[in-house]
């Protein structure tokens, strides 16, 4: 069998080691062949492709990023979309397709396959583990790390000067890696996207921790808002390549506010793509490798249409349908929990 792999959407560590369990079953096991696509769904629309053997996936494991690129291209926003990618999957003979991305990238892939029957398998990805259907996605575990340890250093620096330390980090509509960094690190406040916030109410979080003498770390997801969030959108709103609309560095507008509101120093830092690059983490390894197995597993037994998920402890298949119907975000109970370790 000829099988096509791509990666596409945001780049995360693991991408690497999901290729190669992928190439490695499939040619030590089965003696498949391998055809890579550049940049996401931009490979197979320009006919970019990149040899994918044995010696191209030697090495990748502990690589941050993806040997393959990546983009956010989607098929069906581009002219004859569809029909490029059937001619180039014919052209290069490719009889399945192993697409690892997120919601958008595995969105195509499911329509792709619902509606002109190629024949795709999904593979999660993402550092916000916002796809439904999974318990993790790869990639998750290296950002929160990443995040975590940014947090226990911030909290040296901002007691040395008694000041309040905002974090912003990432995480648009679902306010996952805030949650479990804040609490790995010992955050005094956690926003979500979820759930909008009241600057007073930060603000009295914020004095309490300095009541107790100690300076606060405040960490707030990309995509929090504030209850009055309509009167600040007018000044800091920006539209994202999507098309959605972000409040445009609200790590830097609290400060400013808790500045203003509290008296007290304030200062940001904002994460940014660092949570996404560099080496994955060992779990993050370990499941795009486990995902990667399972994946060409479901090429093997013909179970196109679907899409590799974590369960537990087990890798199961659920419809790519089912997996990018609904955002996986946070539960109201598991924020409220949090809260214990507020102020
Ligand atoms: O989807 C992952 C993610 O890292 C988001 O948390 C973030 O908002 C977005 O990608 C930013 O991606 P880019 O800068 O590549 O558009």
């Amino acid at each position: 069998m000829r099988i096509g792999v791509l990666t596409g959407g945001g780049d995360c560590p693991g991408l690497n080691a999901v290729i190669r369990a992928v190439v490695r079953k499939g040619v030590q096991d089965h003696g498949h062949d391998f055809i890579g696509f550049k940049d996401g769904w931009r490979g197979p629309l320009t006919g970019a492709v990149a040899e994918l053997g044995i010696p191209a996936v030697r090495g990748i494991l502990p690589r941050g990023g993806t040997v393959l690129g990546s983009s956010r291209t989607n098929p069906f926003k581009e002219p004859d979309g569809v029909r490029r990618i059937k001619e180039s999957l014919a052209k290069h003979e490719v009889d399945a397709l192993i697409a690892i991305g997120g919601e958008d990238t595995l969105g195509v892939a499911c329509r792709l396959h619902d509606e002109y029957g190629i024949r795709c398998v999904g593979v999660p990805k993402t550092i916000d583990n916002d796809l439904s259907a999974t318990d993790y996605t790869f990639g998750f575990d290296t950002a929160v790390n990443i995040a975590t340890e940014a947090i226990d250093r911030l909290h040296t620096t901002a007691e040395s000067h008694m000041r309040v330390l905002v974090v912003e980090v990432m995480g648009r509509h679902a306010g996952w890696i805030a949650l479990h960094s804040g609490l790995a690190g010992g955050a005094n406040v956690i926003l979500i996207p979820e759930r909008r916030f009241d600057v007073d109410e930060v603000c009295g979080w914020v004095t309490s921790r300095f009541g107790a003498s100690y300076a606060p770390i405040v960490v707030v997801a990309e995509g929090a808002m504030p209850v009055d969030g309509d009167l600040v959108l007018k000044n800091a709103t920006r539209q994202d390549s999507f098309g959605h609309v972000r409040l445009s560095g609200v790590g830097e507008w609290l400060a400013e506010e808790i500045e203003r509101r509290t008296g007290k120093e304030a200062r940001t830092t904002v994460l940014g793509h660092v949570q996404r690059g560099g080496t994955p983490s060992a779990f993050d390894r370990w499941l795009a490798t486990r995902f990667g197995l399972h994946a060409l597993a479901a090429v093997d037994g013909g179970h196109f249409g679907t899409m590799v998920a974590l369960r537990g402890t087990d890798i199961v298949r659920v419809p790519l349908a089912e997996a990018t119907a609904r955002l996986k975000t946070v539960p109201a109970a598991l924020y409220e929990e949090a809260k214990v370790f507020f102020g």
